[in-house]
C-alpha cells in the first residue's frame, strides 16, 4: 500500500490511474508504438524472483539502473524479471526482451540483439535506442555472470557471507564453501 496525502492507495491502482490517455498520447507523439506503450504501462515482467539463480545489475551512462533476475533450469531461461529505475524506453525494452528469451536456451538469449528488441517493440523514438541497448546489455551481463560464476547464491546472499564480494562473486560456490568451513 502507498500513502498519498494521507490516503492509502493500492500500488496496482496507481498504475491503472497513471495509465491515462494523456500520457499515452504523449508517448505516441514522441514516437513510441502502441505495443511499446503497452509494455511500459503493463510492465508484465517488472519485479524480482525470490528464487532467482542469478541477480545482476547494470548502470547505464544515462544514470538509469536495471537489475535482472534469472531463473534457469538445464540451460533454459525459465523466467526473467527486471527492476528498472529508468525511463519508458528502458522499461518497455526490458519487458520486450523477456518475451524474446523466456523459454529459450542461454545461447539463444545471448544472440538477441538491439534490433530484435526494437522489432519486438515495433517503434521507439531514435533518441531512446540506447535504452534498448541497456536492456540487452543487462540481460547479457546476467547470463555471462551466471555462466561464469554459476551458483545459486544471489549477490545479496554472497555479500552477506563474503568479505570481498567483488572477487568472491565471480566464483561463488568455491568461496561460499570456504567461508562456511572457515569463517573469517
Ligand atoms: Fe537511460 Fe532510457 S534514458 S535508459
Amino acid at each position: 500500500m502507498h500513502s498519498l496525502n494521507g490516503v492509502e492507495k493500492d500500488q496496482n491502482k496507481i498504475l491503472v490511474e497513471n495509465d491515462n490517455g494523456d500520457e499515452r498520447k504523449m508517448l505516441a507523439d514522441l514516437g513510441y508504438s502502441e505495443k511499446a506503450i503497452n509494455y511500459y504501462f503493463e510492465k508484465p515482467y517488472m519485479g524480482s524472483l525470490p528464487d532467482a539463480d542469478q541477480v545482476s545489475e547494470m548502470l547505464g551512462t544515462c544514470g538509469d539502473t536495471l537489475k535482472v533476475f534469472l531463473k534457469i533450469d538445464h540451460n533454459t531461461i525459465i523466467d526473467v524479471r527486471y527492476q528498472v529505475l529508468g525511463c519508458p524506453g528502458a522499461i518497455s525494452a526490458a519487458m520486450a526482451s523477456v518475451d524474446l528469451v523466456k523459454g529459450k536456451d542461454l545461447e539463444y538469449a545471448l544472440n538477441i540483439d538491439d534490433g530484435d528488441v526494437f522489432n519486438q517493440l515495433e517503434d521507439v523514438p531514435s533518441k531512446k535506442h540506447h535504452c534498448i541497448q541497456l536492456a540487452v546489455k543487462a540481460l547479457h551481463k546476467a547470463i555471462h555472470e551466471y555462466k561464469n560464476g554459476n551458483g545459486r547464491l544471489t549477490n545479496m546472499e554472497c555479500r552477506s557471507v563474503c568479505s570481498a564480494p567483488g572477487d568472491c562473486c565471480k566464483n561463488k560456490e568455491f568461496n561460499f564453501n570456504e567461508l562456511v568451513k572457515s569463517p573469517i
